[in-house]
């Protein structure tokens, strides 16, 4: 198995299908994490660590239990800080390309426990600049037509306006502009192509996109005067942006940001993470409950051909999409979770009863979601950094 960085997708074309590719715009085949942690130079989470996330947040959130976040940079550095009375802030965002799937919850979601634990403000990039940029069908109104849509999935998963403040990128650029030239002009273009694997035919807002991804590490001084860590919690395919971002941070008189990495929610097909451009094998959460029941019965599972022959031998959870739901999201008490594996690997449950539970459980969480949605039509521009 060969891993992609971003610099050798661009350079190959003879690119397999099995081999790993995990770069900002594209994630396929069996993601090795182990493998990235390595290629990436990034840090395993180790339990020390756990326990020290642990001694602030009480009993641990179920994505790092699960070790679903896996791996980070400085966020030993950013506790040590803490510790000492020094906060941080926490930064994460999305590229509105489309509605938002099951997969771009996972990040927000632990997002929103930490800052409830570590009660600390959250800066929310949305980048219809960056979707405009990367995709020549898509035009601007677009990207600006899902960047309020996804905001209200945002608002929606219960983040305060008092402590959440949400950047739309070609609204606020007036905020972003000038750290955005700063940071670019420490960036080599050499650096940038090996990082993002640049082309010749590459426009030129894409290669300078990436300083606008850095900015928001640092708007907090410059809305408030503290020189403070941002905390990154996103899933490992945005780690590019964030190693030419440390690399110039101190140089401009800012803190490194910090990152914590987590694992890719799969879609339902066979590989690969849950991406907006499969949506027959995703689940967005603007899915009606029947597209929801579709979707999960032609999922790709770990059963046998014949509903005899599973009883008998049993089914592979470590390979079932549907499983993955209950182990990220939708089982958050780990003794009933080890039941449902249990029941899985010795043929007592079968795949269409484990399939209906959760379509269940997702249509009644979407269900919640959506009322919750709608209400944030009503709050969102309290989120709107104010001038
Ligand atoms: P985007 O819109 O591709 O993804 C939004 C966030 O969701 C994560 N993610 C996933 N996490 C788990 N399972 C999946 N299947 C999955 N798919 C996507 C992404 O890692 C991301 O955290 N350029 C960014 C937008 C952005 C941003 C940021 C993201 C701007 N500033 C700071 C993270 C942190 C983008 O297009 O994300």
């Amino acid at each position: 198995m060969v891993i992609k960085t971003a610099a050798l997708v661009a350079n190959d074309n003879n690119n397999n299908n099995n081999d790993m590719v995990v770069t900002p715009w594209e994630v396929k085949g069996k993601v090795d994490y182990d493998k990235l942690i390595k290629e990436f130079g990034t840090q395993p989470l180790t339990s020390e660590l756990l326990n020290r996330v642990g001694a602030h947040t009480g009993k641990l959130h179920l994505q790092l239990e699960r070790k679903i976040f896996f791996s980070h940079r400085d966020l030993d550095t950013v506790l040590d800080l803490y510790d000492k009375g020094t906060k941080f802030v926490l930064y994460t965002g999305r590229g509105p390309s489309g509605p938002v799937h099951i997969g771009h919850l996972v990040p927000w979601m632990f997002t929103l426990h930490l800052q409830q634990k570590f009660k600390t403000r959250l800066y929310f990039q949305i980048t219809d600049d960056e979707k405009y940029l990367v995709n020549d069908e898509r035009d601007l109104g677009e990207t600006s037509k899902w960047s309020y849509e996804n905001a209200l999935d945002l608002i929606a998963l219960g983040f305060k306006p008092e402590d959440t403040f949400i950047i739309y990128n070609t609204k606020d650029i007036d905020l972003l502009y000038d750290i955005s030239l700063k940071v670019a002009k420490r960036i080599t273009y050499s650096t940038a192509r090996s990082s993002f694997g640049f082309q010749d035919s590459t426009n030129i807002g894409w290669v300078y996109w990436p300083a606008l991804q850095a900015a928001p590490c640092f708007i907090h001084k410059k809305l408030t005067g503290e020189n403070v860590p941002a905390l990154i919690p996103a899933a490992i395919d945005q780690d590019p942006y964030w190693r030419v971002t440390r690399d110039v941070a101190q140089k401009l008189g800012y803190c490194k940001p910090a990152q914590i990495h987590c694992r890719f929610l799969p879609g339902l097909g066979t590989n690969g993470k849950m991406s907006a451009s499969m949506p027959e094998t995703s689940i967005f959460t603007i899915d009606q409950p029947d597209d929801v029941k579709k979707k999960i019965w032609g999922a790709f599972t770990g059963g046998k051909p014949t509903a005899a022959e599973q009883r008998k031998t049993g089914a592979n959870p470590a390979i079932c999409s549907i499983f993955q739901y209950y182990h990220y999201l939708f089982e958050e008490d780990l003794s009933k979770l080890k039941e449902r594996e249990h029941k899985c690997i010795t043929g007592e449950m079968l795949c269409g009863e484990c399939k209906k539970d959760i379509a269940e459980k997702l249509n009644k969480f979407l269900e919640a979601h959506r009322e919750r949605r709608e209400k944030a039509k009503d709050t969102i521009e309290q989120y709107h950094i104010k001038r």
